[in-house]
């Protein structure tokens, strides 16, 4: 079995950053074939309006114009959006130093034809054949191939943040811990390689459950772990789990569906529980770091969903009843949040 713990993990910003370059020239190339470029022009203005003069939707041109700051091509002041010097010479038609046409070749990628369409049509929900991940998760429709297939690719993409994670220490205070919408459940090999005695769950749908037991056995014994095959929207909880962890799952769902999860942790809970959010988050102007500005535009186009800043996080944790929200741990891109009961 491969050991995860025994090694250090080397920051692994450079390797998001690497992932989402293809985001960020897509999101430029998007931005010209709507001319938006020239419809700034000299006149700074807000996504409302520029959404409205090209028959868009305004979190669609939210999010790809926050893309094009973190590209340094616009500037935002004030919500209003201006061309920068660079926007102005390189990404703008008509000027004589236009450098658009450089980035054609991203036409033929997943990323711009994804992103044009969610410009045109709305968010393009990430799909296994016919069905969108976000209603076969909320409606218990998932196959065992789709959840094969997003089991393992979230296994490689918090693979390192998962096991810094477990290597902090902050789960110290506790004897058993529950992953909610765990997938692999990597994080929790971690934390058995780490804790023989911790009682260590993994809460999943039951697809995922299975996936994940094929991907564990290479690190753990996979009935080390336990199992909670169910859905966070109903009202089943596993029973002693006295911390939550919830990594890449708020920014799945609209803001609402986040605080009925953490509505429905906060009451499975003991009165000395505590929540544990793991998410990349936004700077609190939401145009940066680049990464995650880029990771909001993804989210909004894979589940109509976002990314949070760090005040907007405390905010829903306090709607869902938790008290004393805090950052307890960073690594590369993502901050865990620590709330008590
Ligand atoms: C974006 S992944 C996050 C996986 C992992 N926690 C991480 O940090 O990468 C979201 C996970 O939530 C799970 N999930 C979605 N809807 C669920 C539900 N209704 N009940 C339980 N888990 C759910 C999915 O199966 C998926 O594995």
């Amino acid at each position: 079995m491969k050991n995860l713990v025994e090694f250090a993990i080397p920051d692994d910003k450079i390797i998001c950053d690497l992932y989402m370059d293809q985001v960020g020239l897509s999101a430029v190339a998007v931005a010209d074939e709507f001319d938006l470029f020239r419809i700034i022009g000299s006149e700074p203005q807000d996504a409302a309006t520029l959404a409205a003069k090209i028959n868009s939707d305004k979190r669609a041109v939210e999010v790809l114009l926050n893309a094009l700051v973190t590209q340094g091509g616009l500037a935002n002041d004030d919500g209003k959006y201006s061309l920068t010097t660079v926007g102005d010479a390189f990404f703008k038609r008509g000027s004589p130093l236009c450098r658009i046409f450089q980035l054609y070749s991203n036409k033929e990628s997943w990323a711009y034809k994804r992103i044009s369409n969610m410009m045109k049509n709305g968010p393009d929900p990430v799909a296994f054949g016919k069905g969108s991940y976000t209603s076969m998760w909320e409606t218990g429709t998932l196959t065992q191939e789709a959840a094969d297939r997003f089991t393992a690719m979230m296994n490689t993409n918090i693979g390192a943040v998962a096991i810094a994670v477990a290597k902090s220490g902050i789960f110290a205070d506790f004897t058993s811990v529950v992953d909610v919408g765990g997938a692999s459940g990597i994080f929790l090999a971690a934390m058995r390689q780490l804790h023989p005695e911790m009682k260590l769950t993994l809460f999943e749908l039951p697809q995922v459950c299975e996936s994940a037991k094929g991907i564990l056995k290479h690190y753990v014994d996979p009935t080390s772990i336990e199992y909670f095959p169910a859905s966070f929207f109903e009202q089943q909880w596993p029973a002693n789990g006295q911390a939550y962890f919830l990594s890449n799952v708020l920014h799945d769902w609209p803001r609402a569906k986040g605080v009925e999860i953490l509505k429905n942790i906060r009451q499975a809970l003991p009165s000395n529980g505590a929540v544990f959010i793991n998410e990349a988050l936004l700077n609190e102007d939401r145009m940066s770091p680049k990464y995650t500005v880029l990771f909001d535009l993804m989210m909004h186009l894979n589940h109509a969903s976002q990314q949070y800043t760090e005040v907007e996080l405390f905010e829903i944790l306090h709607e869902a009843g938790f008290k004393n929200p805090r950052r307890v741990f960073e690594f590369g891109y993502y901050s865990t949040i620590r709330a008590d009961v």
